[in-house]
This record gives C-alpha cells, sequence and structure tokens, in this order.
C-alpha cells in the first residue's frame, strides 16, 4: 500500500495543470512563452489572471491531495513524504516528458495538509519579499530558505532530512531565475508578456 500510494503521489504532482490550460484554452504550450516555466507565475505573465489562479489552484491541490492519501489510508507515517513525492511529479512529470514547474503552489498545498505551521511561516515570508522586491522568485526561495532554517532547528532526523531535501530542490528549480537576475532580464510580478496582446 505505501509504495502504491506513493506511485500514486507521484502520478497526482505528474497533472501538468499550466501546460494542460494553456493548450485547452488558448491552444499554446506555455513552456514556449516568457519564463517557460509551466507554473501559476508565468501563467499569470502569459495567459492572464483567470488562468494563473486555476493553475495555482490545481497545482495546490495536487500537493494536498497527496499528502492527504496516507491520512486517508491509516499509514502510520508523516504525510510530508508523499507531499515531497509529489513536488518532484510536479518538477519532472511523466505526462509532459519530465519537464515541470518549481513547485511552490504543490509544495504550499503539502505543508498545508503535512505542516500547516511550517506553511504560514514560509508562504507570510514569501508574499512579504514579494511584497518588499517584488519579484516571485525571491519570494520562492524565501520558501526554500525557511524550510532550510526549520531543517536546521528540527530535532527529528528524518524531518531534517526530508526539509533539507525540499529546499536544495526548490533553490536549484530557481537557477535560471537567479541567472537572469545577474543578466537584468529576470521580470518583475507586474511585468506581463500576455499572448494576447
Ligand atoms: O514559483 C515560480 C516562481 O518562483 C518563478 O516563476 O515563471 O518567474 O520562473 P518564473
Amino acid at each position: 500500500m505505501f509504495w502504491l500510494l506513493l506511485l500514486a503521489s507521484y502520478l497526482i504532482g505528474s497533472i501538468p495543470t499550466a501546460l494542460i490550460v494553456g493548450k485547452l484554452f488558448f491552444g499554446v504550450d506555455i513552456r514556449d512563452h516568457g519564463s517557460k516555466n509551466p507554473g501559476a507565475t508565468n501563467t499569470l505573465r502569459v495567459l492572464g489572471k483567470k488562468s494563473a489562479i486555476l493553475v495555482l489552484l490545481i497545482d495546490l491541490a495536487k500537493g494536498a491531495v497527496a499528502a492527504y492519501l496516507p491520512i486517508y489510508f491509516n499509514l502510520d507515517v508523516d504525510p510530508i513524504y508523499f507531499g515531497l513525492v509529489a513536488v518532484v511529479g510536479h518538477c519532472f512529470p511523466i505526462f509532459a516528458g519530465f519537464r515541470g514547474g518549481k513547485a511552490i503552489a504543490t509544495t504550499a498545498g503539502a505543508l498545508l495538509i503535512a505542516n500547516f505551521p511550517l506553511l504560514v511561516v514560509s508562504y507570510t515570508t514569501f508574499f512579504l519579499v514579494i511584497f518588499l522586491t517584488k519579484y516571485v522568485f525571491f519570494g520562492s526561495i524565501s520558501v526554500g530558505l525557511t524550510m532550510l532554517i526549520y531543517a536546521l532547528i528540527s530535532t527529528k532526523l528524518e524531518l531534517e532530512l526530508i526539509f533539507l531535501l525540499f529546499s536544495l530542490l526548490l533553490i536549484y528549480l530557481h537557477r535560471s531565475n537567479i541567472r537572469n537576475l545577474i543578466l537584468g532580464i529576470e521580470p518583475k510580478i507586474n511585468d506581463k508578456t500576455l499572448i494576447n496582446d
């Protein structure tokens, strides 16, 4: 059962929401536009607000549903494992040639079920950092750093390891944003490249 649910978590995470929304409603591959990232931020930039909200909610639900699986099936295991597997699915989706997103929404969904206090701390930081800098990816990296701090102060070895993995993955996934910032081409939250303009 454990491995079956882990596989289910990966498959749930692999659903390429932004790709589906782009193809279904606009006939475009989101990975050819804007930052080329199939996530809510790039959907906002390229397809507009309504599509971005839809992508955000579904990507968030993917993490939450995966993390809820062990609770529903009464497994004696921390739900965060299943959330992390959904995040891996979102980043490396089997349904989209392993070219996925950066998992900030799916991570929030996983934390919603698995670690609510950490969700509150890390995503309050996320919004605060975006408000102050106007760069979404700075907010995303702050989520990774919050998890790193959580891993460092955690007293349980399994939590230390899992949140270390989470934080390294999130920071690694944002390497193109760091490169763009250095090159001076990283867009701010209000910069749009709408395909309908
Ligand atoms: O959560 C994704 C965000 O941090 C960056 O997205 O499209 O600007 O690469 P994007």
